[in-house]
């Protein structure tokens, strides 16, 4: 079943969950990939119902020309899930951006704290505060008992768990593994934009934090960060815009090697104007 008000899936959900079933929620913005269906049959297991919801939020965009040119695929992500999910057991939520926010899209402001100053959060100004406002209509009008965010998106997770704590909700915050394509590359809805030698390319991005990984194991950070700079800057088309080594806990940026702390590493490249991003745990 496809809602396209919000008014109109609460109402359905609500007769849904007086007979006392759980629903399991998995929010994207379309372009539907493995990563996503993975989520999705997760949340299958976990509930009685599937709730998805495809929307390309405009407030948690800074950036005009991505938020323009971002896939929308709304009919291929139809015929995906119709092929992947059993439609008794599914409800799509899929809005104008009118249904959300009205004639005046605008971000809320949320104090997330240090999580919104470092990576993402100091790259991406505002980005936090419109996935919160996104995700705070979202819950509201799904009040899911779980909800389903992967891991390729990190200190997007912990944002989540926070703004949870924030609103007070009650609500389990899933994080899964990142899915991948067999080449290593972090799948996302942007590399659909790639050519296909980038796209093969991209594979590198992968390549290159497994190898930091290996090299964190004997040397300190400053090193490994130098020798990931090189090893970006040694594949024509790509511009390391950040890679960072933060407690796992805090998502603070590391500066010294604590034998205390997990590390794990972050990484964003551009390639032919596509923004890539990616991690992995370095232990
Ligand atoms: P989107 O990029 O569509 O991602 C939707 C969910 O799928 C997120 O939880 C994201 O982390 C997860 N995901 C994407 N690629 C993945 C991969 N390769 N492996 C595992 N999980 C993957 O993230 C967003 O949308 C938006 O910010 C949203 C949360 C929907 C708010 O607008």
């Amino acid at each position: 079943m496809v809602f396209t008000s919000h008014k109109k899936l609460s109402q359905f959900l609500k007769d849904f969950r007086s007979s006392n079933k759980s629903i399991g929620f998995v929010p994207t913005m379309g372009a539907l990939h493995d990563g996503h269906l993975a989520l999705m049959n997760k949340a299958l297991e976990e509930n009685d119902l599937l709730v998805t919801s495809i929307f390309v939020n405009p407030t948690q965009f800074n950036n005009q020309a991505d938020l323009e040119k971002y896939p929308r695929l709304l009919e291929e992500d139809l015929k995906k899930i119709k092929t992947h999910i059993p439609e008794d057991r599914f409800v799509l939520y899929a809005p104008a951006v009118e249904d959300v926010y009205g004639s005046n899209a605008k971000a809320k402001n949320y104090e997330f704290g240090e999580l919104e100053n470092v990576m993402e959060g100091a790259q991406r100004p505002g980005h936090f505060d419109g996935v919160g406002t996104i995700l705070e209509f979202l819950f509201k009008a799904v009040r899911p008992d779980r909800a389903y965010f992967g891991e390729k998106d990190f200190q997007q997770l912990q944002i989540i768990k926070k703004l949870v704590d924030i609103l007070d909700l009650e609500l389990e915050i899933i994080g899964c593994p990142i899915h991948r394509e067999k080449s290593g590359l972090a799948m996302s809805s942007r590399n659909g934009l790639l050519t296909p030698e980038n796209f093969e390319k991209a594979a590198h991005i992968y390549r290159i934090l497994t190898q930091s990984k290996e090299y964190f194991k004997n040397h300190d950070i400053q090193e490994t960060e130098q020798f990931v700079k090189e090893q970006v800057e040694a594949i024509s088309g790509f511009t390391l815009e950040y890679y960072t080594i933060a407690d796992e806990k805090t998502l603070v940026p590391a500066s010294a090697k604590d034998p205390e702390k997990q590390y794990r590493a972050f990484i964003v490249v551009h390639l032919q104007g596509v923004r890539l991003i990616d991690n992995i745990p370095m232990y």
